[in-house]
């Protein structure tokens, strides 16, 4: 608790360009809970370098995304918007949970072996150990809730397991997280094949819209959404492709996928992937506005990153000292 709040934490990479996975999936909920909770959304830009990255691209990514954080409607003088590697004990607390975690565990992630196989000339440490410095993201702030999409649930899971863990040992530490995920739009297919999750990391750009596409071309990407013959709307596992359409539009209009089913009813595919465009630039819109204005207000957004790292700072050392002392390190002397 802070504040008398229950607490949300979230984050996302800097890595590559945000699509509208990453929104409807993770972003938009952020934005819908934000006044229930004392929330904190990281820009995880230490997990980013798990990829080898160009260093001024990096930075680069990173600050449009805090910037997209702001324009998709998080109020940063309530939530709390950092960056990963502006606060140092992210990194502390998560060398103290790898000695609570198990090879055996890391091992059956499915990201890492996903991660591992795409890059295969560079299987480091650090993607290995990824899971336990996003569970150190988590329980430094004792997060209650965590909004992400279906493919983040296994190292939530792995999350709660260390912090049991860790309680058991030690008495009532760590807050066991509970991650929330959004009954529409948990998991965005791509475009160009409605097997695969819509990433970010995708060589085909067709098969992702990313949040900064301007509307030509996310009616364009619509367009040649790859659909199937039935010559049919329907909600199922039998038509993936149009089911992934009806699902990026109920997500972005608050429909039931249901609803949007009975909506084009006897209606041919491309009225469907028209309004999906439609529904999309309505959101994305005025989201790239919003991000120009910031990119133009550098001193607004150089006082947000200071005060929210500041913030975000003071929160997690209370827990990392809490955290140090059980496992037995000796008291800090005040260090000026
Ligand atoms: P990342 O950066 O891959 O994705 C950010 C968020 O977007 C969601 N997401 C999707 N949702 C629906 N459909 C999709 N196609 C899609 N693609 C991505 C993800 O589930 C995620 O919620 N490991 C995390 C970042 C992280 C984190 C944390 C998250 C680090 N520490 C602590 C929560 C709490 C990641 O790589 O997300």
């Amino acid at each position: 608790m802070i504040n008398g709040n229950k607490v949300l934490f979230s984050g996302m990479q800097a890595t590559g360009s945000l699509t509208i996975g990453n929104y409807l999936g993770a972003m938009k909920n952020w934005v819908a809970l934000a006044d229930e909770f004392e929330c904190f959304y990281c820009v995880v830009d230490m997990h980013s370098i798990t990829i080898r990255q160009d260093p001024a691209e990096l930075r680069r990514r990173a600050r449009k995304l805090l910037q997209i954080y702001i324009a998709a409607g998080l109020d940063p003088e309530k939530s709390c918007l950092y960056y990963q590697s502006h606060v140092s004990g992210h990194a502390e607390l998560a060398w103290i949970l790898n000695c609570f975690t198990y090879m055996g565990e890391l091992n059956r992630m499915t990201q890492f072996k996903d991660k591992s196989a795409k890059h295969a000339d560079n299987i480091n440490a650090g993607l290995f150990d990824y899971p336990v410095l996003m569970a150190a993201d988590i329980l430094l702030f004792q997060a209650d809730v965590v909004p992400v999409g279906v493919d983040q649930k296994q190292h939530l899971e792995l999350t709660r397991t260390i912090a049991e863990r860790f309680n058991n040992l030690y008495g009532d530490v760590f807050t066991v997280p509970e991650p929330y995920i959004g009954k529409v739009g948990a998991k965005i297919m791509s475009l160009q094949d409605p097997a695969r999750k819509m990433s970010k990391s995708d060589e085909n750009p067709n098969g992702s819209i990313y949040l900064l596409d301007d509307p030509d071309t996310v009616a364009r990407k619509c367009r040649r959404a790859v659909t199937d013959s039935e010559g049919m709307i329907r909600y199922c596992a039998e038509q993936p492709g149009v089911s992934n359409l009806l699902d990026i539009y109920s997500a972005c209009t608050g429909k039931t996928p249901q609803e949007a089913e009975k909506e084009f009813d006897g209606q041919g595919y491309g009225v469907l992937k028209d309004a999906v465009a439609e529904s999309l630039n309505a959101i994305l819109q005025p989201l790239q506005k919003r991000v120009a204005e910031l990119e133009a207000d550098k001193a607004y957004v150089d006082r947000i990153i200071r005060d929210n790292a500041e913030k975000a700072q003071y929160y997690s050392t209370k827990t990392l000292r809490k955290v140090q002392k059980k496992v037995g390190f000796p008291e800090r002397p005040r260090i000026k």
